[in-house]
């Protein structure tokens, strides 16, 4: 589903992903483990397009698509979901109207109808239901007052609304509460389990995949994947950190 070769990226001129390269089949999860700093987030910015990051060589497709090759809202129409490490508070712009129009953009592009209101409405309030976050706050301005924990969990809301069938997800257990946690968990697999589906989990920790199991855990550093495993090698990781495990 999505086929990573040999990719190099750079931020300000400083090379960051150096010959990376990754498969995620359809209906798999993998994890991806790292130390501070290896370019996790820098993998997802640069399949997500986000400006600024140049890619220097290899390849990135998206079911044989040329991924790099569309612009932003190209790749999301196509499918691709990222789910921020930092979620971006957005003033003045209400929670409701931020996804109503991400998800009919995301239609158009994909020659469907757009939703009214209303039924947009009933479509959120179920995705707000499910995630166990409070319907007044898809009222409010995206992001802007919300906890750690809460723009987590809207990060999720918008994933079940959005209905992707590529997610990354950047530490998206970081900051959650253990109820918060079980509810994040089970909504990315009820949202993402599928076998048309895959999500890459970028994680510190094993707590996130107690729920939400990998089917392959990677760790990343220094710009590329230096060893796969199964879910196992999270465990081993947290037992014995990096430098004894992926050295
Ligand atoms: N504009 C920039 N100029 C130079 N270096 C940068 C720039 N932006 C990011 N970096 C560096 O890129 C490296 C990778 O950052 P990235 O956010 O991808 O790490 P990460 O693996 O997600 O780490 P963490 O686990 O802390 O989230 C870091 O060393 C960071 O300082
Ligand atoms: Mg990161």
């Amino acid at each position: 589903m999505l086929k990573i070769e040999n990719l190099h990226a750079e931020i300000d001129g400083k090379e960051i992903l150096k010959g990376l390269s990754l498969t995620v089949g359809a209906g798999e999860v993998h994890a991806i483990m790292g130390p501070n700093g290896a370019g996790k987030s820098t993998l997802g910015y640069v399949l997500g397009g986000r400006p600024g990051y140049e890619v220097t060589a290899g390849s990135a497709t998206f079911n044989g698509v040329d991924l790099l090759d569309l612009a932003p809202h190209e790749r999301a129409a196509a499918g691709l979901f990222l789910g921020f490490q930092y979620p971006v508070e957005i003033p003045g712009v209400s929670n409701v109207q931020f996804l109503r129009e991400a998800l009919n953009s995301q239609r158009r592009g994909r020659g469907e109808p757009p939703l009214s209101g209303a039924e947009f409405l009933k479509v959120a309030r179920a995705q707000a239901a499910g995630l166990g976050m409070d319907a007044e706050m898809l009222k409010r301005p995206v992001n802007v007052g919300f906890s750690g924990g809460e723009k987590k969990r809207n990060e999720m809301v918008q994933m079940g609304i959005l209905n992707p069938r590529f997610a990354i997800l950047d530490e998206t257990d970081s900051g959650l509460d253990i109820d918060a946690l079980r509810a994040v968990g089970d909504g990315i697999n009820r949202i993402m389990r599928a076998p048309d589906k895959a999500v890459l989990l970028i994680t510190h920790y094993q707590r996130l995949l107690d729920y939400v199991k990998p089917d392959v855990v990677h760790v990343l550093a220094g710009g590329r994947i230096v060893k796969t495993g199964g879910p196992e090698l999270a465990l081993e990781l947290e037992a014995a950190g990096y430098a004894e495990v992926a050295a």
